[in-house]
């Protein structure tokens, strides 16, 4: 992140894009500062690609307007492309040529001269951490070599602001953590990143804000630690050996809530070691004899409930904790 810079890379407002008879984007808006990571955070069909469309030239809007460090995307198109890179939600990646080739072409259309463009290549094949591989044509590449040589292509000229469209989708959680690890390089560069994923946990991780997307609205719009904040239901939970020892419980604890079949008792909390000391004091002081206690603040998973009544529509490899957990609790 960025703090000391606060020019706006991306400004969108009353952003509408209808197909047919069905209105994909009814009207959104927001902001992102240079430097710093938006993620755009929505289930498969929300309108996350039709919005990287626009933005990136690719589409006009029916309504509203984009700009891209102050160039409308419409009128100013090609001011546009020349600050952005792309990586699309599916590979540009030529696989017949080899990865080094694929980067020279990238250089090539980019009009760099040979030198330069071999000195940028090489520079991108270390930094992608595909040295090694960069002989053999990408059909050989595992799903997160080729992410990364998409990535890297995207690169070669060093756009200023880049579009990242379901960076991770489909891979597994180790290719995933090295493709946010390369984000996060990027952005310690200065660059401004539009990142849409269906991934909970990503936006999470990555994003300085995210919007969440739903229906044509943004839902929600802020840092992950607001969205949190917008659903109460931070609590401690305390675990028993028996149904007497969890009445007891019950009885000393007044707003919780119990869950006799987990013999569980939910006590509200925000989590901070004083809160945390005030609830061990109390079950100290009446003897109740707790087996466990577990700590459980809300994450993304639940803002999308909280403000959908719904789960997002993919979240099954997002790896978010305790799903079972939230299951019991619905
Ligand atoms: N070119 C198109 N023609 C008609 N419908 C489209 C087109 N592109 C997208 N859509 C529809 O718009 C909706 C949003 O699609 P998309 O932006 O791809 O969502 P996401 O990327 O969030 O999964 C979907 O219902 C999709 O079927
Ligand atoms: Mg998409």
């Amino acid at each position: 992140m960025n703090t000391t810079t606060s020019r706006t890379a991306i400004e969108v407002s009353g952003l509408r894009k209808t197909y047919g008879k069905q209105v994909v984007l009814d009207g959104i808006g927001f902001e992102v500062q240079e430097g710093t990571v938006f993620s755009l955070l929505g289930p498969n069909g929300a309108g996350k690609t039709t919005t990287v469309q626009i933005l990136t030239t690719l589409h006009a809007p029916d309504g509203g307007a984009a700009s891209i460090m102050g160039h409308d995307t419409v009128r100013e198109a090609d001011a546009v492309r020349r600050t952005i890179g792309v990586t699309g939600q599916f590979s540009a990646v030529d696989t017949l040529l080899t990865g080094e080739e694929n980067l020279q072409l990238m250089a090539d259309l980019h009009h760099f001269d040979r030198k330069k463009g071999r000195r940028r290549v090489a520079e991108l094949l270390e930094q992608f951490d595909l040295v090694d591989a960069r002989k053999k044509p990408p059909a050989q590449y595992s799903g997160g070599m080729k992410r990364r040589l998409d990535l890297a292509m995207t690169l070669v000229a060093k756009p200023r602001v880049i579009f990242l469209d379901e960076p991770t989708t489909g891979l597994d959680p180790r290719s995933r953590r090295s493709m946010w690890q390369a984000i996060r390089e990027l952005v310690d560069g200065g660059v401004t990143v539009f990142l849409t994923t269906q991934y909970l946990e990503e936006a999470d991780q990555l994003a300085d804000r995210i919007a969440v997307l739903n229906g044509g609205s943004i839902v929600a719009h802020g840092t992950s630690a607001e969205l949190k904040q917008l659903i109460p239901g931070s609590h401690v939970r305390l675990h028993f050996a028996d149904a007497n020892e969890l009445a007891l419980a019950a009885s000393a604890f007044r707003g919780s809530s119990r869950d006799d079949a987990g013999l569980t008792l939910s006590v509200p909390s925000d989590g901070s070691i004083g809160s945390l000391r005030t609830v061990l004091d109390r079950v100290e002081d009446s003897s109740i004899d707790a087996q466990q206690l577990t700590v459980h603040t809300p994450d993304l998973d639940d803002v999308f409930f909280a403000l959908t009544g719904e789960a997002p529509a993919a979240t099954g490899t997002t790896g978010m904790t305790d799903t079972t957990e939230k299951a019991a609790t619905r």
